[in-house]
């Protein structure tokens, strides 16, 4: 371990949103400098399993957490424990392309889970399971699922389907990785009901992130299982990215520590409430310019709209030749979908980042560029 008087900082001053300043120095910065244990920081660790029992309520006594650097890292770790060449697994489809990309390389047997505008459908994975009993096929080893905005067509599954969901788990024996980074971003009336407070087997795996309410740049995440799992993967942390930033670890403490509960919700709201705006802001855009041309749901949660365009079979060309071309950069349905060659008609569009002139433009082209497209299909 280098000595950390050798490090050329003298303290790092952070001013968070409303004032609240912090210093680092001394022993605190010497921490946020050194490596540190690969579980996460103690201090932290104890903050989080607070938070954790306070947001996510788990109803069975054997669970822990591990700070990682996101949850796209702890995505890749799970699934590289899990998983074996040909292992058939459950995914909502459309599928977030970060997992399609971090399956890739695992080579499992992908099952798709379709969607409707409530998430995934709890029958289908039923359907699927039966039938693999029936054949005496290999059962699913697991459910990827984002169940409050998934990433790319903003549902929340109701709770009904939640409950449901669980209960096939149960039955099929798989286990639930619940990758939620839009847990807060959520348009709904309350805070739904994650797989975690349902789950009294230790069958769920449940994935935060801070990238979407704290910093993206932070790169911070927990999972939160049993402590199997927990022992499992931080075996895994300590021989590849050896434990999260400890700056970054530091940070989310004193944001933890100082903000207090009703800090922390009111930032919640005013994140819901920002990105609530901007998804009304774009339906309304949405509406004026693509009605009749595409077809779409509302989403609930996070910062995607997924939209249909309605006469045509395929969207690659239009988005990634046309719309770049005139400066618009959405992603095709393709990304989606761990068969990339398959036509696809969908697009995903995002609302977090653009001003609402900017999506104006970028839409009106968008209309006109799938006009020209139909025409010349006819
Ligand atoms: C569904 C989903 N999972 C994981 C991630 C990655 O999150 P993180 O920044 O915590 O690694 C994203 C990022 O957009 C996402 O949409």
């Amino acid at each position: 371990m280098p000595n950390a008087k050798m490090f050329p900082f003298e303290e790092i001053v952070v001013t968070y949103k409303g004032g609240v300043k912090i210093t680092l120095a001394g022993e605190e910065l010497a921490w946020s400098l050194q490596y540190g244990p690969s579980q996460g920081y103690r201090p932290l660790l104890e903050k989080m399993r607070q938070f954790q029992e306070y947001w996510h309520k788990p109803v069975q006594n054997h669970w822990d957490i591990l700070v990682t650097s996101g949850s796209m890292e702890a995505c890749s770790m799970v699934l590289e424990m899990v998983i074996d060449i040909g292992d058939p697994i459950m995914v909502q489809v459309p599928t977030y392309e970060g997992i399609l990309n971090a399956l890739a390389p695992l080579i499992p047997e992908f099952i798709d889970i379709a969607q409707d505008q409530d998430g995934i459908i709890p029958e289908n994975i039923m359907k699927v399971c039966e039938k693999r009993i029936r054949s005496g096929k290999p059962m699913p080893k697991l459910l990827y699922v984002n169940p409050t905005g998934a990433n790319p067509t903003g549902t929340v599954l109701t709770e009904s389907r939640r409950r449901r969901i669980y209960e096939l788990a149960e039955m099929y024996n798989f286990l639930i990785l619940e990758d939620d980074p839009y847990c807060f971003l959520h348009f709904v009336d309350s805070k739904p009901t994650t797989f975690l407070e349902l789950d009294s087997s230790g069958r769920v795996i449940r994935l935060d992130s801070f990238s979407k309410v704290l910093s993206a740049g932070l790169r911070l995440g927990v999972v939160t299982a049993n402590k199997e799992i927990i022992g499992k993967l931080i075996k895994h942390m300590t021989t590849t990215s050896m434990h999260a930033s400890s700056l970054s670890q530091m940070l989310l403490l004193k944001f933890l520590d100082t903000w207090g509960l009703e800090g922390k919700q009111q930032h919640f709201n005013d994140v819901q409430n920002f990105y609530r705006e901007r998804r009304d802001i774009m339906l309304s855009i949405i509406e004026k310019h693509l009605t009749g041309l595409a077809e779409w749901n509302v989403p609930k949660a996070g910062m995607f709209f997924w939209i249909r365009i309605k006469k045509m079979k395929d969207v690659m060309e239009l988005a990634s030749k046309k719309c770049t071309s005139q400066k618009i950069f959405l992603i095709p349905g393709h990304a989606f979908n761990y068969d990339r060659s398959k036509p696809d008609a969908h697009l995903r569009l995002c609302y977090s980042y653009a001003t609402p002139e900017e999506i104006d433009k970028a839409l009106s082209t968008l209309a006109k560029l799938i006009r020209e497209e139909i025409k010349n299909e006819d």
